[in-house]
């Protein structure tokens, strides 16, 4: 048994992402119900106890708490946003509502030497509104920003709590600090490795599965191939991977994905359902609706082929751990329906879907197939959504404007694939917003395309990407030039939060 970290849930977005950080620095982490009473968590025996954020306020009359005992077990404890406010609260302080809240980069100025926090300011992640007004006794402060109580601790109890989000890249030096509490506050020795989690996975599926087969949903990007890499090892010669090529993908694209899989060990289908899929989208303008005529589209052709194919109870998806945050299926907010989780339909024919990559991030998923063998142009493929290009036509998609998108998209990654240092994900929106420009002698009134550009590790969060204006005026020469039916060119400037990676 690995030494491991509990994460205990308060409805954060960031969990996972706190969980991934722990695991990526060699130290098993797992994520629990805030339920968990302090007697279930002497005997699994963490090292360590990490409280989320959340997005209430402990004033609210059903306020997500913790037994009170966890403070009392003797582990060291940090808390993060709602769950530092939680933890003063409990032990006696007291927490306002802000008036304005501090959101975004913050500098943070440490007042004290503390074991978690380097001694120099810092900018860090802030979402929040309410603040810890008073500490509980015998815990100290150990940084401010200009309007709150950024850390404290009582180092006594092995008690800390960060105002801030060192689990995202937001934070500058955020590992490091969940390093210091790892190894410096918990004691790790850091004996996890990603191969435990390889081995735990082949042997759930084979339980899970037995001598069944089962349908894999095969898009091509690294998630799906990532899956397929893994069942595969898990249930060799039962795996059917069926590609459905709904129309909605980027210039030739069908193809080349036909291309790469075909000749791999794999039985392979592709499904052409263009037309399918169009009709379904008539008309369709509202981004959610899009989504989930998209998923549910999606499981009635696996369906069918699964029919065509004898008995397949089983259906198995790439899903990673973003997809399910912001479908809501960890009981957070809905930021949009991923596909491949808040798209599914209710009533499925599948006896069960499989997604034994959905506890992971883009990052893990990408060392995971290196690990499985897989070559490094699929793996280090940009991702692309499952509805594909329809998020990114802004309103109704159409023939006409799937072939505009394309071209335009196809010119942004030709410019910048060949960059030395490519951001992680770079795309064109088709956006609904028409202009007035002129061609030769003539006025025009064509749509405007977006340029969309984004650095980032996990795809929780981005920060747009700034393309060098050389590469930023050839783009807009060109899209302008190259697609008759486009009027102008605008990049979008736009870090997430607060917006979102995709358009729609
Ligand atoms: P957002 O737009 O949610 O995107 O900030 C985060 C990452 O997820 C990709 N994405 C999807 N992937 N099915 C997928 O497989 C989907 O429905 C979907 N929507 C967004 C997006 O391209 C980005 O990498």
């Amino acid at each position: 048994m690995n030494e491991h970290i509990l994460v205990l849930d308060f409805g954060g977005q960031y969990k996972e992402l706190i969980a991934g950080a722990v695991r990526k620095l060699s130290v098993h982490s797992e994520i629990k119900q805030r339920h968990i009473t302090a007697d279930e968590i002497r005997q699994l025996a963490p090292i360590g106890i990490i409280l989320t954020g959340g997005p209430n306020s402990v004033y609210m009359p059903d306020s997500p708490q913790c037994d009170p005992d966890i403070f009392k077990l003797g582990i060291p404890i940090l808390g993060i946003c709602y769950g530092t406010q939680m933890m003063c609260h409990t032990l006696g302080g007291e927490v306002t509502p802000g008036d304005k809240g501090e959101y975004g980069r913050i500098t943070v100025t440490p007042s004290q030497p503390s074991a978690l926090l380097p001694q120099q300011p810092f900018n860090a992640l802030m979402s929040h509104k309410d603040t810890v007004a008073r500490l509980p006794d015998g815990f100290i402060t150990t940084a401010s920003t200009a309007s709150c109580i950024a850390a404290c601790e009582n180092a006594e109890r092995k008690l800390y709590g960060v105002q801030f989000h060192p689990e995202t890249k937001h934070t500058d030096g955020g590992q490091e600090i969940i390093r210091r509490f790892l190894y410096g506050i918990c004691g790790a020795a850091g004996d996890y490795k990603l191969d435990d989690y390889i081995d735990t996975q082949i042997q759930r599926i084979r339980q899970e599965v037995g001598k069944e087969n089962i349908l894999l949903a095969l898009s091509g990007g690294v998630d799906s191939s990532v899956c397929a890499s893994l069942l595969s090892k898990a249930l060799p010669g039962q795996i059917v991977c069926i590609f459905v090529d709904h129309g909605l993908m980027r210039l030739n694209e069908g193809d080349e994905i036909e291309h790469i899989f075909a000749k791999r060990k794999l039985r392979f289908v592709r499904v052409n359902v263009k037309e399918r899929f169009l009709a379904k989208l008539k008309g369709v303008t509202n981004p959610e609706v899009k989504r989930k005529l998209i998923g549910e589209e999606f499981i009635r052709v696996f369906e069918e082929e699964a029919a065509k194919l004898g008995r397949i109870p089983y259906l198995a998806q790439g899903t990673i751990y973003p997809d399910v945050v912001e479908s809501g299926g960890t009981h957070g907010a809905v930021i949009k329906s991923h596909h491949n989780v808040g798209g599914l339909p209710d009533n499925l024919a599948f006896a069960k879907v499989i997604e034994p990559l959905s506890g992971l991030f883009k990052d893990e998923v990408r060392l995971l197939g290196r690990k499985l063998g897989l070559p490094a142009f699929l793996v280090s493929r940009q991702p692309f959504p499952g509805p594909g290009l329809a998020v990114r036509i802004m309103g109704e998609v159409t023939e006409k404007k799937l072939e505009v998108l394309r071209g335009a998209d196809a010119i942004l990654r030709e410019e910048l694939d060949g960059m030395r240092r490519r951001p992680n994900q770079y795309f064109a929106v088709l956006t609904d917003t028409l202009s007035v420009g002129v061609k030769g002698d003539d006025r025009t009134y064509d749509p405007v395309i977006a340029i969309r550009s984004v650095t980032t590790e996990d795809f929780m969060t981005c920060e747009y990407s700034p393309l060098p204006h050389s590469i930023l005026s050839r783009l807009s020469l060109r899209i302008t030039g190259e697609i008759p039916s486009v009027s102008r060119v605008v990049y979008d400037i736009t870090s997430k939060p607060p917006a979102t990676v995709e358009w729609e």
